[in-house]
């Protein structure tokens, strides 16, 4: 274990926080092992996957958990599906390249997504029409109180947008340490979000593939969202909002222009992107913190800022945004 260890390194807005104890844990025996320590109870602890949507605003006066147990394994297959299990540790985006060099189908579209497998189904990762609740099998989890071992159905996860029951009921009481995938061997390819046919014709692609799809989603996330490698950023800042029918309509009196996608019947998903852009706050700068110049959802980290600089600067944001539209955005992002 060691001792006051800097955290810029494992969040992808790179903040400065320390951890006042930190381990590395590569195996799920390793992980049982600690929670069957004597001084696990009355440990404070902090589990960390990728550090992709998280916000430190104070240094972390707890046991940091890195997860990082890998391996991506092949469990089981028939005519039509592919089953695999990948380690909580395993970058996301490397477990898509894997699948897309297989050739198996349904996590093409979240290719270049950052974080971790572990992290994924905590808040049902999402982009251009799919979800990982689409391909999720089971997910396997550790009991912080017992260190049993709790297989998770894709329906016990509780998904919704953004959502699942390890955000809330289970908040804090299971480290995810594996899923189990379902791929497709006969792809259903989903190529009608966003901009991903028109990049596909611009690719001069005529019939879509895993591969083609994988590299259009990489070329269009490349074209609006920061990498975090350069610029501090954890992607969506927001969560879309949903609001009713009503509201929608009557908001379109005022802003002709607004998008809205119908979800469940009688609610409407505004782009939290667009409320922003409209708000003014697109390529905004003030210091090291700001908002991104071609993803207004995206706040970003220009090397100095601060995790309470970018609290204030979200907290403005929602402020502004009620002000002008009457609609709350809630963060995705996790405070720290
Ligand atoms: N828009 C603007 N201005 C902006 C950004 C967006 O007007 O600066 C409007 C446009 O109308 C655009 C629409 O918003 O057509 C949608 O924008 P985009 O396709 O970039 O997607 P998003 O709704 O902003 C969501 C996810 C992303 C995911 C993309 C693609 C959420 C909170 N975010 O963003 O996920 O990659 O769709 O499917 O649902 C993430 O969660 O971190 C993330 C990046």
């Amino acid at each position: 274990m060691q001792e006051n260890v800097s955290l810029r390194n494992y969040n992808t807005f790179g903040l400065e926080s320390r951890a006042q104890f930190f381990e590395e844990v590569q195996s799920t025996a390793a992980l049982t092992e600690i929670i069957k320590n004597p001084l696990w109870k009355e440990t404070p602890k902090f589990i960390l996957g990728g550090g992709s949507n998280i916000l430190f605003t104070q240094h972390v006066d707890a046991l940091v958990i890195k997860i990082a147990i890998k391996g991506i394994e092949l469990i089981k297959e028939d005519e039509d599906f592919i089953w695999l299990h990948a380690g909580a540790g395993e970058k996301w985006h490397d477990f898509v390249t894997y699948c897309v060099q297989h050739d198996y189908a349904g996590v093409e579209n979240l290719s270049l997504i950052p974080g971790t497998i572990g992290a994924a189904p905590m808040q049902n990762i999402g982009a251009y029409g799919v979800e990982i609740k689409d391909v999720v099998e089971t997910v396997e989890a550790i009991s912080v109180e017992t260190a049993e071992m709790r297989i998770f159905s894709k329906e016990e996860c509780l998904f919704g947008y953004r959502e699942s029951v390890f955000k809330h009921a289970l908040k804090g009481k299971y480290i995810i340490t594996g899923v189990v995938f379902r791929l497709n061997k006969k792809p259903v390819y989903h190529v009608e979000y966003g901009d991903i046919q028109k990049t596909l014709t611009e690719m001069h692609v005529e019939k879509p593939s895993i591969k083609a799809i994988s590299e259009a989603v990489i070329r269009i996330r490349e074209s609006k969202l920061p990498d975090p490698a350069k610029i501090g950023n954890a992607g969506s800042f927001f969560k879309n909002p949903e609001i009713s029918a009503e509201q929608f309509d009557k908001l379109k009196i005022d802003f002709p222009t607004v998008p809205g996608y119908p979800t469940i019947p009688g609610f409407v998903k505004v782009p939290a992107g667009w409320l922003i852009e409209q708000a003014g706050w697109k390529g905004y700068r003030d210091g090291d913190v700001g908002v991104h110049a071609r993803q207004a959802l995206v706040l970003v980290n220009y090397g100095a800022g601060t995790g309470d600089q970018i609290k204030a600067l979200s907290e403005t944001i929602q402020k502004s945004v009620y002000e002008k539209y009457g609609i709350n955005l809630s963060a995705e992002v996790n405070f720290v």
